[in-house]
């Protein structure tokens, strides 16, 4: 609640009618919808951290000269408020994504920004704008905390002014098709970080280095792509916005070791907790595509599924690269990707105990 109270309130005058935003909330493509405010707090070298408030949602008021338009000093964060049956909406691992923003700060010569502004900008917003946390099965109210250098200055350094803001958007699945398996291209000519870049941090420039052969992924019929490691070009890193899992047939699962190339997803570690939890040996790994394809031709790959906090747990049904297309298990969902995701999505909607600790009361 402190953390809350050094938010000032300015209410919208003008909030979207019930009505509208009931029809908004009811059928929302994912990230298209946003909320009446958005919480925000400045910085600047001399002053630190100042003026925390949520005010109305709107256009940002920008410099042309601002660093984060030319050289692209930009963090961001995705996180979900769900509700529960009781009404009551909860964050999941907010602290999580706090101290990832904090690294990912650090990575981009930004400020940090204390784990209490982090979460309690997210509660003041999510408070505000309660009315907008939809109760639906597979929705939730995504949060994005993002945070962008607004010094107008042209000069290749650390900006000594930023922007943190969070806005939040009513969403259903990630995908268009919902829930069900998706395909995936392997990209052999492009990759999306190296050693000692900034693939562990999340920053825009990841994603937009991730558009192209996104986009091809897309014009060869599938939903993401997935890239390789940026030295050999044969072990798999994680997908355009997403990480990687692999279960084979013996129950063991095994994902891709955080090698600083790799996003090291909230919803990621989550899920080898709670493999963990249920006896599934889980090996976190260099795992090679050359072994994953004869794994998956020889039966002994018997589940693959993607991973994030938008596309919580989505299973894959096909992996195709320029010279092969594979399809997992039979193109269906497999058992225990849909039962882990069954349990994280339980754990999230308060329809199972939180035995981690997991929820935050917002
Ligand atoms: C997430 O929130 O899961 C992301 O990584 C961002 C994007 C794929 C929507």
């Amino acid at each position: 609640d402190d953390v809350v109270a050094r938010f000032e309130i300015h209410s919208t005058d003008t909030p979207l009618p019930a009505d509208e935003r009931a029809a908004a909330i009811a059928s929302p493509k994912f990230g298209t919808v946003f909320t009446d405010h958005m919480a925000r707090v400045t910085w600047t070298s001399g002053e630190g951290w100042t003026d925390r408030r949520v005010e109305k949602y709107g256009p940002l008021l920008l410099d042309p000269a601002s660093a984060v338009l030319h050289y692209g000093q930009e963090i961001f964060e995705g996180l979900k408020a769900y509700r529960h049956h009781d009404g009551s909406v909860w964050a999941f691992r907010p602290e999580a994504n706090a101290a990832r923003f904090a690294r990912s700060a650090e990575r981009l010569a930004l400020p940090v920004l204390p784990a209490e502004d982090f979460i309690g900008a997210a509660a003041a917003l999510v408070r505000t704008d309660v009315e907008w946390v939809p109760d639906g099965e597979e929705a939730s109210l995504y949060l994005r905390p993002f945070m962008y250098a607004s010094e107008a200055f042209l000069g290749v350094r650390p900006s000594l002014e930023a922007e943190f803001l969070v806005i939040a958007s009513p969403v259903g699945p990630y995908f268009a098709g919902g829930v069900k398996p998706v395909a995936i291209w392997v990209a052999q000519d492009f990759h999306r970080a190296g050693a000692g870049g900034t693939g562990a941090a999340k920053c825009g420039g990841n994603y937009a280095a991730s558009l192209l052969p996104q986009t091809q992924a897309h014009e060869k019929g599938c939903e993401q792509v997935c890239f390789l490691d940026a030295s050999t070009n044969t072990a798999i890193e994680e997908l355009g916005g997403m990480n990687v899992f692999f279960v084979r047939a013996d129950g063991s699962v095994e994902t891709p070791e955080l090698t600083g190339s790799i996003l090291e997803g909230v919803t990621r570690s989550s899920i080898i907790t709670l493999l963990t939890d249920r006896g599934h040996e889980v090996v976190e790994r260099r795992i090679l595509l050359s072994e994953v394809r004869e794994g998956l031709a020889d039966g002994s790959y018997a589940e693959v599924f993607a991973c994030g906090t938008a596309a919580v747990i989505t299973p894959i049904g096909r992996l195709a690269g320029e010279d092969f297309d594979l399809t997992i298990a039979d193109g269906s969902a497999g058992s225990v990707t849909m039962t882990i995701r069954g349990e994280l999505t339980d754990i999230q909607n308060g329809r199972a105990a939180d035995r981690h600790g997991w929820m935050t009361r917002l």
